[in-house]
Protein backbone atom coordinates (compact mmCIF):
# COMPACT_ATOMS: atom_id res chain seq x y z
CA UNK A 1 0.00 0.00 0.00
CA UNK A 2 2.60 2.23 0.91
CA UNK A 3 4.76 1.64 -2.22
CA UNK A 4 1.59 2.29 -4.84
CA UNK A 5 0.31 5.26 -2.48
CA UNK A 6 3.63 6.76 -3.39
CA UNK A 7 3.96 6.09 -6.98
CA UNK A 8 0.51 8.10 -7.05
CA UNK A 9 1.09 10.57 -4.89
CA UNK A 10 5.10 11.89 -5.44
CA UNK A 11 5.81 15.04 -6.83
CA UNK A 12 6.22 14.62 -10.27
CA UNK A 13 2.73 12.70 -10.89
CA UNK A 14 1.47 15.73 -8.84
CA UNK A 15 2.83 17.86 -11.21
CA UNK A 16 2.02 16.47 -14.64
CA UNK A 17 -1.19 14.35 -13.56
CA UNK A 18 -2.67 15.17 -10.56
CA UNK A 19 -2.20 19.52 -10.19
CA UNK A 20 -4.88 20.21 -13.23
CA UNK A 21 -7.53 18.32 -11.42
CA UNK A 22 -6.67 19.51 -7.93
CA UNK A 23 -7.19 22.96 -8.91
CA UNK A 24 -10.25 22.89 -10.74
CA UNK A 25 -12.20 20.54 -8.11
CA UNK A 26 -11.18 23.09 -5.14
CA UNK A 27 -12.63 26.35 -7.82
CA UNK A 28 -15.50 24.21 -9.01
CA UNK A 29 -16.48 23.53 -5.32
CA UNK A 30 -15.54 27.23 -4.31
CA UNK A 31 -17.97 28.57 -6.99
CA UNK A 32 -20.38 26.14 -6.04
CA UNK A 33 -20.55 27.24 -2.61
CA UNK A 34 -24.47 28.69 -1.16
CA UNK A 35 -24.84 31.74 0.63
CA UNK A 36 -24.57 29.77 3.49
CA UNK A 37 -22.01 26.74 4.18
CA UNK A 38 -20.08 24.84 6.71
CA UNK A 39 -15.88 25.17 6.37
CA UNK A 40 -15.58 21.38 7.67
CA UNK A 41 -18.26 19.89 5.62
CA UNK A 42 -17.21 22.02 2.48
CA UNK A 43 -13.25 20.76 3.23
CA UNK A 44 -14.30 17.40 3.61
CA UNK A 45 -16.34 17.25 0.32
CA UNK A 46 -13.40 18.62 -1.94
CA UNK A 47 -10.69 15.84 -0.14
CA UNK A 48 -13.14 13.03 -0.66
CA UNK A 49 -13.45 13.99 -4.48
CA UNK A 50 -10.12 14.69 -4.77
CA UNK A 51 -9.33 11.01 -3.82
CA UNK A 52 -12.27 9.32 -5.65
CA UNK A 53 -10.85 11.23 -8.92
CA UNK A 54 -7.65 9.84 -8.20
CA UNK A 55 -8.31 6.45 -7.31
CA UNK A 56 -10.73 6.06 -9.76
CA UNK A 57 -10.75 9.21 -12.45
CA UNK A 58 -14.47 9.81 -11.32
CA UNK A 59 -15.49 13.44 -11.10
CA UNK A 60 -17.85 14.52 -8.69
CA UNK A 61 -21.57 13.87 -9.13
CA UNK A 62 -24.41 11.50 -7.40
CA UNK A 63 -22.35 8.64 -7.36
CA UNK A 64 -19.25 10.28 -5.37
CA UNK A 65 -22.02 12.31 -2.92
CA UNK A 66 -24.10 9.33 -2.00
CA UNK A 67 -20.79 7.21 -1.56
CA UNK A 68 -19.22 10.41 0.75
CA UNK A 69 -22.86 9.88 2.78
CA UNK A 70 -21.98 6.35 3.46
CA UNK A 71 -18.79 7.21 4.32
CA UNK A 72 -19.58 9.55 6.61
CA UNK A 73 -21.23 7.22 8.93
CA UNK A 74 -18.66 4.39 8.48
CA UNK A 75 -15.92 7.16 10.02
CA UNK A 76 -18.96 7.97 13.16
CA UNK A 77 -18.55 3.97 13.41
CA UNK A 78 -14.71 4.09 14.37
CA UNK A 79 -15.38 6.36 17.41
CA UNK A 80 -17.64 4.35 19.17
CA UNK A 81 -17.11 1.17 21.23
CA UNK A 82 -17.79 -2.06 19.18
CA UNK A 83 -21.02 -3.31 20.53
CA UNK A 84 -23.51 -3.92 17.67
CA UNK A 85 -25.93 -4.56 20.39
CA UNK A 86 -25.44 -2.13 22.21
CA UNK A 87 -24.62 1.23 19.64
CA UNK A 88 -26.68 2.38 16.38
CA UNK A 89 -23.85 4.48 15.36
CA UNK A 90 -21.73 1.35 15.09
CA UNK A 91 -24.65 -0.73 13.69
CA UNK A 92 -25.41 1.92 11.11
CA UNK A 93 -21.24 1.89 10.34
CA UNK A 94 -21.38 -1.45 9.68
CA UNK A 95 -24.21 -1.25 7.38
CA UNK A 96 -22.54 1.44 5.41
CA UNK A 97 -19.26 0.18 5.30
CA UNK A 98 -20.78 -2.99 3.52
CA UNK A 99 -22.69 -0.77 1.23
CA UNK A 100 -19.59 1.16 -0.10
CA UNK A 101 -17.77 -2.03 -0.61
CA UNK A 102 -20.54 -2.70 -2.88
CA UNK A 103 -20.32 0.28 -4.14
CA UNK A 104 -16.94 0.53 -5.19
CA UNK A 105 -16.24 -3.78 -5.65
CA UNK A 106 -18.71 -2.68 -8.97
CA UNK A 107 -16.67 -0.59 -10.07
CA UNK A 108 -13.94 -2.83 -9.60
CA UNK A 109 -15.37 -5.86 -11.42
CA UNK A 110 -16.41 -3.10 -14.41
CA UNK A 111 -13.13 -2.28 -14.48
CA UNK A 112 -11.89 -5.40 -14.25
CA UNK A 113 -13.65 -6.59 -17.64
CA UNK A 114 -12.74 -3.33 -19.01
CA UNK A 115 -9.01 -4.43 -18.88
CA UNK A 116 -9.65 -8.26 -19.72
CA UNK A 117 -10.97 -6.29 -23.19
CA UNK A 118 -7.96 -4.28 -23.43
CA UNK A 119 -9.16 -0.94 -21.63
CA UNK A 120 -6.74 0.46 -19.97
CA UNK A 121 -6.69 3.97 -17.14
CA UNK A 122 -3.84 5.64 -15.96
CA UNK A 123 -5.20 5.95 -12.02
CA UNK A 124 -4.75 3.81 -8.75
CA UNK A 125 -7.66 1.17 -9.45
CA UNK A 126 -5.90 0.70 -12.74
CA UNK A 127 -2.78 0.07 -11.48
CA UNK A 128 -4.03 -2.36 -8.96
CA UNK A 129 -5.84 -4.42 -11.18
CA UNK A 130 -3.46 -4.71 -13.90
CA UNK A 131 0.06 -2.89 -13.85
CA UNK A 132 1.41 -3.72 -10.20
CA UNK A 133 3.68 -6.78 -9.92
CA UNK A 134 1.38 -8.18 -6.99
CA UNK A 135 -2.30 -9.63 -8.11
CA UNK A 136 -4.71 -8.83 -5.45
CA UNK A 137 -8.51 -9.91 -5.39
CA UNK A 138 -11.45 -7.66 -5.58
CA UNK A 139 -11.66 -7.55 -2.04
CA UNK A 140 -8.66 -6.74 -1.44
CA UNK A 141 -8.67 -3.37 -3.78
CA UNK A 142 -12.00 -2.64 -2.08
CA UNK A 143 -10.15 -2.58 1.14
CA UNK A 144 -7.12 -0.74 -0.33
CA UNK A 145 -9.68 1.92 -1.55
CA UNK A 146 -11.12 2.17 1.68
CA UNK A 147 -8.06 2.82 3.95
CA UNK A 148 -6.71 5.24 0.85
CA UNK A 149 -9.97 7.46 1.27
CA UNK A 150 -9.95 7.40 5.01
CA UNK A 151 -5.99 7.74 5.10
CA UNK A 152 -6.10 11.73 3.11
CA UNK A 153 -10.09 12.60 3.88
CA UNK A 154 -10.29 13.90 7.54
CA UNK A 155 -6.38 13.88 7.56
CA UNK A 156 -6.30 16.91 4.74
CA UNK A 157 -9.88 17.99 4.95
CA UNK A 158 -9.26 19.06 9.35
CA UNK A 159 -5.94 20.48 8.08
CA UNK A 160 -7.49 23.01 5.81
CA UNK A 161 -10.11 24.11 8.35
CA UNK A 162 -8.04 24.47 10.99
CA UNK A 163 -5.61 26.50 8.81
CA UNK A 164 -8.07 28.95 8.20
CA UNK A 165 -8.88 29.01 11.70
CA UNK A 166 -5.59 29.61 12.80
CA UNK A 167 -5.14 32.57 10.30
CA UNK A 168 -8.40 34.47 11.13
CA UNK A 169 -7.13 34.56 14.97
CA UNK A 170 -3.88 36.00 13.26
CA UNK A 171 -5.14 38.83 10.84
CA UNK A 172 -1.13 39.72 10.14
CA UNK A 173 -0.51 36.12 8.97
CA UNK A 174 -3.84 36.46 7.27
CA UNK A 175 -2.78 39.22 5.10
CA UNK A 176 0.64 38.19 4.30
CA UNK A 177 -0.73 34.64 2.71
CA UNK A 178 -3.60 37.12 1.09
CA UNK A 179 -0.73 39.18 -0.62
CA UNK A 180 1.65 36.08 -1.55
CA UNK A 181 -1.64 34.56 -3.49
CA UNK A 182 -2.79 38.02 -5.03
CA UNK A 183 0.72 38.49 -6.12
CA UNK A 184 0.31 34.91 -8.14
CA UNK A 185 -3.10 35.61 -9.38
CA UNK A 186 -2.63 39.27 -10.54
CA UNK A 187 -0.22 37.41 -13.47
CA UNK A 188 -2.99 35.12 -14.17
CA UNK A 189 -6.40 35.52 -16.12
CA UNK A 190 -8.89 34.93 -13.48
CA UNK A 191 -9.65 31.41 -14.87
CA UNK A 192 -6.18 30.43 -15.45
CA UNK A 193 -5.13 27.22 -13.79
CA UNK A 194 -2.13 27.06 -11.32
CA UNK A 195 1.05 25.44 -12.40
CA UNK A 196 3.98 23.91 -10.35
CA UNK A 197 6.07 27.07 -10.12
CA UNK A 198 2.83 28.75 -8.68
CA UNK A 199 2.56 26.02 -5.89
CA UNK A 200 6.66 26.47 -5.80
CA UNK A 201 6.14 30.13 -5.08
CA UNK A 202 3.57 29.67 -2.10
CA UNK A 203 6.54 29.94 0.33
CA UNK A 204 4.58 31.28 3.60
CA UNK A 205 1.58 29.25 3.23
CA UNK A 206 3.67 26.62 3.57
CA UNK A 207 4.94 28.27 7.06
CA UNK A 208 1.17 28.36 7.86
CA UNK A 209 1.01 24.83 6.47
CA UNK A 210 3.74 23.87 8.82
CA UNK A 211 2.60 25.27 11.73
CA UNK A 212 -1.38 24.38 11.68
CA UNK A 213 0.41 20.77 11.27
CA UNK A 214 2.31 21.79 14.52
CA UNK A 215 -0.12 23.10 16.87
CA UNK A 216 -3.61 20.96 15.67
CA UNK A 217 -1.55 17.31 16.01
CA UNK A 218 -4.34 15.72 14.21
CA UNK A 219 -2.24 12.53 14.40
CA UNK A 220 -1.28 12.66 17.90
CA UNK A 221 1.58 9.87 17.43
CA UNK A 222 2.28 6.52 16.05
CA UNK A 223 2.68 3.18 17.63
CA UNK A 224 5.93 1.35 17.08
CA UNK A 225 6.94 -1.89 18.19
CA UNK A 226 10.51 -2.80 19.35
CA UNK A 227 12.44 -5.20 17.12
CA UNK A 228 15.45 -5.71 20.00
CA UNK A 229 16.01 -4.23 23.20
CA UNK A 230 16.70 -0.10 22.87
CA UNK A 231 18.35 2.12 24.92
CA UNK A 232 17.46 5.74 25.35
CA UNK A 233 18.52 8.15 28.23
CA UNK A 234 19.57 5.76 30.44
CA UNK A 235 16.21 3.54 30.21
CA UNK A 236 15.72 -0.27 28.17
CA UNK A 237 12.72 -0.82 26.04
CA UNK A 238 12.97 -4.41 25.69
CA UNK A 239 12.87 -6.16 22.57
CA UNK A 240 8.69 -6.60 21.40
CA UNK A 241 7.22 -3.74 23.32
CA UNK A 242 4.53 -1.75 21.87
CA UNK A 243 5.87 1.67 21.92
CA UNK A 244 3.50 5.32 21.20
CA UNK A 245 5.70 8.11 19.91
CA UNK A 246 4.02 11.12 20.92
CA UNK A 247 4.16 13.70 18.45
CA UNK A 248 1.82 16.26 20.24
CA UNK A 249 4.60 16.16 23.10
CA UNK A 250 7.22 16.94 20.93
CA UNK A 251 5.17 19.66 18.73
CA UNK A 252 4.34 21.16 21.68
CA UNK A 253 7.72 21.21 24.24
CA UNK A 254 8.62 24.58 24.99
CA UNK A 255 12.55 23.45 24.09
CA UNK A 256 11.99 22.80 20.76
CA UNK A 257 9.71 25.31 19.88
CA UNK A 258 9.79 28.54 21.56
CA UNK A 259 6.22 29.46 22.78
CA UNK A 260 4.64 26.21 21.47
CA UNK A 261 1.15 26.90 22.24
CA UNK A 262 0.99 30.12 19.84
CA UNK A 263 0.33 30.09 16.21
CA UNK A 264 3.45 31.65 14.71
CA UNK A 265 3.82 30.74 10.99
CA UNK A 266 6.89 33.03 10.85
CA UNK A 267 8.79 30.67 12.78
CA UNK A 268 9.18 28.53 9.51
CA UNK A 269 11.09 31.05 7.77
CA UNK A 270 13.67 31.78 10.60
CA UNK A 271 13.06 35.09 12.21
CA UNK A 272 15.49 35.67 14.85
CA UNK A 273 13.85 34.96 18.32
CA UNK A 274 11.73 31.87 16.90
CA UNK A 275 13.59 28.57 17.07
CA UNK A 276 12.45 24.91 15.72
CA UNK A 277 14.25 22.31 14.38
CA UNK A 278 13.43 20.13 11.71
CA UNK A 279 14.01 17.02 13.71
CA UNK A 280 12.16 17.68 16.38
CA UNK A 281 8.60 18.32 13.75
CA UNK A 282 7.40 14.94 12.24
CA UNK A 283 3.31 15.65 11.39
CA UNK A 284 3.47 12.86 8.33
CA UNK A 285 5.48 10.15 11.18
CA UNK A 286 9.01 8.96 9.78
CA UNK A 287 11.08 6.26 8.47
CA UNK A 288 9.82 3.57 6.13
CA UNK A 289 5.92 4.34 7.12
CA UNK A 290 6.25 8.10 6.60
CA UNK A 291 2.86 9.40 4.87
CA UNK A 292 3.01 8.46 1.49
CA UNK A 293 0.92 11.08 1.20
CA UNK A 294 2.51 13.84 2.57
CA UNK A 295 3.07 16.15 -0.27
CA UNK A 296 -0.38 15.20 -2.13
CA UNK A 297 -1.76 16.86 1.05
CA UNK A 298 0.36 20.16 1.21
CA UNK A 299 -0.63 20.46 -2.96
CA UNK A 300 -4.17 20.39 -1.95
CA UNK A 301 -4.32 22.54 1.41
CA UNK A 302 -2.32 24.86 -0.81
CA UNK A 303 -4.22 25.04 -3.55
CA UNK A 304 -7.67 25.39 -1.44
CA UNK A 305 -6.19 28.37 0.61
CA UNK A 306 -5.08 30.09 -2.92
CA UNK A 307 -8.62 30.16 -4.01
CA UNK A 308 -9.82 31.18 -0.27
CA UNK A 309 -7.60 33.85 -0.19
CA UNK A 310 -7.90 35.26 -3.63
CA UNK A 311 -11.91 34.80 -3.38
CA UNK A 312 -12.29 36.20 0.24
CA UNK A 313 -10.93 39.35 1.70
CA UNK A 314 -11.41 40.47 5.40
CA UNK A 315 -13.38 43.23 5.99
CA UNK A 316 -14.35 43.77 9.55
CA UNK A 317 -13.65 41.96 12.75
CA UNK A 318 -16.86 40.67 14.91
CA UNK A 319 -17.24 42.45 18.16
CA UNK A 320 -18.97 39.42 19.03
CA UNK A 321 -16.74 36.96 20.32
CA UNK A 322 -13.90 38.42 18.59
CA UNK A 323 -15.18 36.44 15.21
CA UNK A 324 -13.67 37.33 11.86
CA UNK A 325 -15.57 38.20 9.09
CA UNK A 326 -14.72 38.24 5.83
CA UNK A 327 -16.25 38.87 2.10
CA UNK A 328 -16.23 37.66 -0.51
CA UNK A 329 -14.67 39.86 -3.14
CA UNK A 330 -14.57 38.80 -6.52
CA UNK A 331 -16.82 36.43 -7.04
CA UNK A 332 -20.08 37.67 -5.72
CA UNK A 333 -20.14 41.57 -5.38
CA UNK A 334 -22.69 40.86 -1.98
CA UNK A 335 -20.15 39.37 -0.56
CA UNK A 336 -19.94 36.00 1.56
CA UNK A 337 -18.75 35.85 4.99
CA UNK A 338 -16.83 33.62 7.39
CA UNK A 339 -17.87 32.77 11.10
CA UNK A 340 -15.20 31.31 12.96
CA UNK A 341 -16.16 29.86 15.96
CA UNK A 342 -14.17 28.88 18.79
CA UNK A 343 -13.06 25.42 17.64
CA UNK A 344 -14.25 23.25 15.17
CA UNK A 345 -16.08 20.80 16.88
CA UNK A 346 -19.74 20.50 15.81
CA UNK A 347 -19.15 22.37 12.71
CA UNK A 348 -17.14 25.09 14.07
CA UNK A 349 -17.09 27.34 10.85
CA UNK A 350 -19.97 29.42 8.80
CA UNK A 351 -20.11 31.03 6.28
CA UNK A 352 -23.18 33.16 5.40
CA UNK A 353 -24.11 36.44 3.42
CA UNK A 354 -23.25 39.18 4.61
CA UNK A 355 -25.96 41.96 5.09
CA UNK A 356 -24.95 45.56 3.17
C1 LIG B 1 -2.63 16.60 6.44
C2 LIG B 1 -2.80 15.41 5.95
C3 LIG B 1 -2.15 14.14 6.44
C4 LIG B 1 -1.49 13.88 7.62
C5 LIG B 1 -1.25 14.82 8.80
C6 LIG B 1 -1.06 12.50 7.56
C7 LIG B 1 -0.32 11.87 8.55
C8 LIG B 1 0.04 10.54 8.53
C9 LIG B 1 0.79 9.87 9.58
C10 LIG B 1 1.31 10.52 10.86
C11 LIG B 1 0.95 8.58 9.20
C12 LIG B 1 1.70 7.49 9.98
C13 LIG B 1 3.17 7.53 9.56
C14 LIG B 1 4.08 6.65 10.38
O1 LIG B 1 3.66 5.59 10.85
O2 LIG B 1 5.27 7.03 10.55
C15 LIG B 1 0.30 8.41 7.91
C16 LIG B 1 0.24 7.23 7.22
C17 LIG B 1 -0.36 7.09 5.99
N1 LIG B 1 -0.93 8.08 5.21
FE1 LIG B 1 -1.10 10.04 5.73
N2 LIG B 1 -1.45 11.95 6.37
C18 LIG B 1 -2.11 12.91 5.65
C19 LIG B 1 -2.64 12.80 4.36
C20 LIG B 1 -2.61 11.64 3.61
C21 LIG B 1 -3.10 11.53 2.24
C22 LIG B 1 -3.69 12.68 1.42
C23 LIG B 1 -2.94 10.23 1.88
C24 LIG B 1 -3.29 9.56 0.57
C25 LIG B 1 -2.89 9.90 -0.57
C26 LIG B 1 -2.32 9.53 2.98
C27 LIG B 1 -1.98 8.19 2.98
C28 LIG B 1 -1.39 7.53 4.04
C29 LIG B 1 -1.12 6.09 4.05
C30 LIG B 1 -1.46 5.08 2.94
C31 LIG B 1 -0.47 5.82 5.28
C32 LIG B 1 0.02 4.46 5.77
C33 LIG B 1 1.50 4.29 5.42
C34 LIG B 1 2.11 3.00 5.96
O3 LIG B 1 1.69 2.54 7.02
O4 LIG B 1 3.00 2.48 5.33
N3 LIG B 1 -2.13 10.42 4.01
N4 LIG B 1 -0.24 9.63 7.51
Amino acid sequence: MHALTMSFANSSIIKDQLLVDIDRLIRLNLDSWPDRVFLMEEAKKITFELTVKQLLSFDPGEWSENLRKQYVLVIEGFFTIPLPLFSTTYRRAIKARRKVAEELSKIVSERREGYERGERKSDMLGALIGEWDEQFSNEEIVDFLVALLVAGYETTSTIMTLAVKFLTQTPLALAQLKEEHEEIRVKKSKSEALEWSDYKSMTFTQCVINETLRVANIISGVFRRTMTDVNIKGYTIPKDWKVFASFRAVHLDHDHFKDARTFNPWRWQNIPGTSCSGNFYTPFGGGPRLCPGYELARVEISIFLHHLATQFSPCEENADGGLMVLDRGMLINTGVAIICLSGIEGRGYEYFPQEN
